[in-house]
């Protein structure tokens, strides 16, 4: 029970809920005004269920101790004996059903008590009560559960019925877990800003040990003593993204046009799914300028260490596509050895970003240098362990890139306009900076400060996150407080409870996307055809209007960078490329909901289309 003294500035909460903070702290029962229906009554509820099992565990004693309470007991037996013994002379069908009988009912008495004693401690151990000023509380149908199998099956829909009936925020049963939506986009402030009582590390470095099974990152388990935050800004932004830019297209250059990821011609059309190509393209770029490659310039030119090269690169995707199969079944808990191929996948991926293999890689980013660095100096993780800190950046850097590359390449060539103004700013970009695209021809380079002057492509690439993205961003209570949101309203929060925002509400909510559905390329543009920043919801700014990569100090580090890379993708694509979809009048594959909550969503199928090199 939390008692007024608990809480922050008590003297803030609301009129309505101070009252029930008294009756609280003066009675043992909740004020009914603001108990939930489902929780009006729990005794009532207790009650029957013990009834249930007293009834069940008297009719089992009566049957296996051969007595209800001696007497009656032997005398149902008795008579059972008696009928068995009396339809034997006249039936002998029925002697053989009399054992089979009490065995029936014997085992549906055993599992009568077993169910009756899961109701019970279901109703005490897994049935949270609202507490006054507390959200409305809904626990589920499903002991444990709770309503993780409705939450997870369309957590859009999900939360919007939610919302409708309780409002801007409620808690949820999820999986064991108790778990406060905050849906208002003008509260998110309240969660993001990060105050005293909120902790990320806890959920973050939980699922990064339960998914990829290295040692625990967080400093107070005593393994390292890294801030680990720091060393991704570091390495992900501000000087670091020169150099990130500059090997990103030099490797998607030569995946593109100088090996043989793709069949290039410029007389056969060639065709591909979009998922596809975006997976092979980008996969291979992305882990060459990530982690290096094995290669020096002077035997780049030998043909049979380059086939060894991209055959290395071609078993690090197969093994990454299996291990990031199996990926939200770990984060939800699920134990890897449950699945064999996808065990197998991350600890070959694991093998090959060892320690030792990886000092034999030339070109590495800052990002992989320094973890190295990090893992050798300032932890105790074994060498396997440390291996599995690269697998865990090299899902980071593909899980999300690869499905938003494929939504910005398929909403791009779906759409005429979008197609026709991104080749006019890819045409102008070039001519400023002096460039021409000729597939035999000198490598393009492009700087940031070129790349961030493309704000069609950014339009483009952020519309197509906006339809597809589906994060969850979580923090853990690290005590009781109370959650004050822009209403003025307060709610009070329990120790570990979970406060989660889902921000695909939204990115598609009509008040503040028009037509949220359709893809519109211009979107994020104004009347200058520069970025849109200004978005109302009720006729008010929001501060909070597009969040694919997370909030506050946890915000994906490598944003900066994955907007680069599929802007270069682009880029390079309508630079050499024609490209067009087999079907133009295709449908938008729905989105893979089993991924709900991890971020960029994929599609549940595939879409062909063709491409072939642009004539000069
Ligand atoms: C479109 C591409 C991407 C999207 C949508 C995306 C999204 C996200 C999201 C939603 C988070 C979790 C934030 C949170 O928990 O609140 C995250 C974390 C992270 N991302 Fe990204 N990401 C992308 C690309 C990348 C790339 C390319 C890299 C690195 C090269 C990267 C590195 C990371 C890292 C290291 C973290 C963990 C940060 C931490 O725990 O402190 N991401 N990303």
């Amino acid at each position: 029970m939390l008692f007024l003294s608990h809480l922050d500035h008590p003297q803030t909460v609301p009129i309505h809920l101070r009252t029930a903070y008294t009756c609280q702290t003066l009675k043992p029962f909740p004020n009914p005004a603001i108990v939930s229906p489902d929780n009006r009554c729990p005794w009532t509820r207790f009650k029957v269920a013990t009834a249930i099992v007293v009834l069940a565990s008297v009719l089992l004693a009566g049957e296996v101790n051969g007595g209800w309470d001696g007497g009656r007991g032997s005398q149902l037996s008795e008579r059972i004996n008696t009928a068995g013994s009396q339809t034997e002379d006249t039936c002998p069908a029925l002697s053989l059903c009399c054992p089979a009988a009490i065995m029936v009912i014997s085992v549906a008495l055993i599992w009568g008590v077993v169910v009756g004693v899961c109701c019970c401690l279901w109703l005490l151990l897994g049935i949270r009560r609202r507490q006054p000023g507390e959200p409305p509380v809904e626990n589920g149908l499903f002991p444990y559960l709770g309503c993780a199998l409705q939450f997870g099956a369309n957590p859009l829909e999900f939360l919007r019925s939610r919302q409708r009936r309780y409002g801007h925020i409620f808690t949820c049963k999820v999986a064991g877990q108790y778990v406060h939506f905050l849906c208002d986009p003008f509260s998110y402030h309240a969660v993001i800003r990060q105050g005293r009582h909120l902790d990320w590390k806890k959920f973050h470095f939980s699922a990064s040990v339960k998914a990829f099974g290295h040692e625990s990152m967080d400093p107070s388990h005593g393994y390292t003593t890294e801030n680990l935050h720091q060393t991704f800004l570091k390495t992900l932004q501000g000087d670091a993204l020169p150099s990130l830019i500059e090997n990103m297209i030099e490797n998607l250059q030569n995946v593109m046009l100088h090996s043989d990821t793709l069949k290039t011609s410029a007389t056969t059309w060639e065709v591909d799914g979009v998922f596809a190509f975006c997976y092979k393209v980008m996969f291979e770029s992305g882990y060459l300028t990530l982690f290096g490659k094995e290669l020096s310039s002077q035997e780049d030119q030998n043909l049979a260490r380059q086939e060894a090269q991209r055959a290395l690169v071609l078993s690090a995707l197969e093994n990454y596509k299996e291990f990031d199969k199996i990926f939200p079944a770990l984060v939800a808990g699920l134990p890897i050895h449950v699945f064999k191929s996808g065990h197998s996948a991350r600890e070959n991926l694991a093998r090959t970003l060892l320690h030792e293999n990886l000092h034999r890689r030339k070109g590495m980013s800052d990002l992989i240098s320094l973890r190295m660095l990090l893992n050798d100096t300032l932890s105790t993780f074994t060498d396997i362990s440390k291996a599995r800190t690269h697998v865990a950046l090299l899902w980071a850097s593909q899980a999300n890139t690869l499905p938003a590359a494929f939504w910005s390449l398929f909403y791009m060539i779906r759409s005429p306009e979008a197609m026709r103004a991104a080749k006019e700013e890819v045409e102008r970009t070039l001519e400023r900076s002096g460039q021409c695209a000729r597939p035999g021809g000198p490598q393009l380079t492009l700087t940031r400060e070129e790349l961030d002057n493309m704000p069609v492509l950014d339009s483009i690439i952020k519309e197509a996150m906006r339809l597809s993205s589906a994060s969850l961003n979580v923090r853990v209570a690290k005590q009781d407080f109370l959650l004050h949101l822009d209403n003025k309203e307060s709610y009070r929060i329990r120790k570990d409870d979970v406060i989660a925002l889902y921000p695909q509400l939204l990115h598609f909510d009509p008040e503040i996307y028009e037509d949220p559905l359709s893809y519109k390329y211009d979107r994020f543009l104004d009347e200058n055809m520069q970025e849109k920043t200004c978005f109302y919801r009720n006729g008010r700014k929001l501060r909070y209007y597009y969040m694919p990569f997370g909030s506050g100090v946890t915000k994906c580090p490598g944003r900066f960078f994955a907007v680069h890379e599929i802007k270069l993708f682009l880029t390079l694509l309508l630079s050499f490329f024609e490209m067009e979809l087999l079907d133009s009048g295709v449908k938008v594959p729905p989105l893979d909901q089993s991924r709900a909550g991890l971020g960029i969503l994929q599609p549940t199928y595939d879409v062909d289309f063709r491409y072939r090199l642009r004539s000069q």
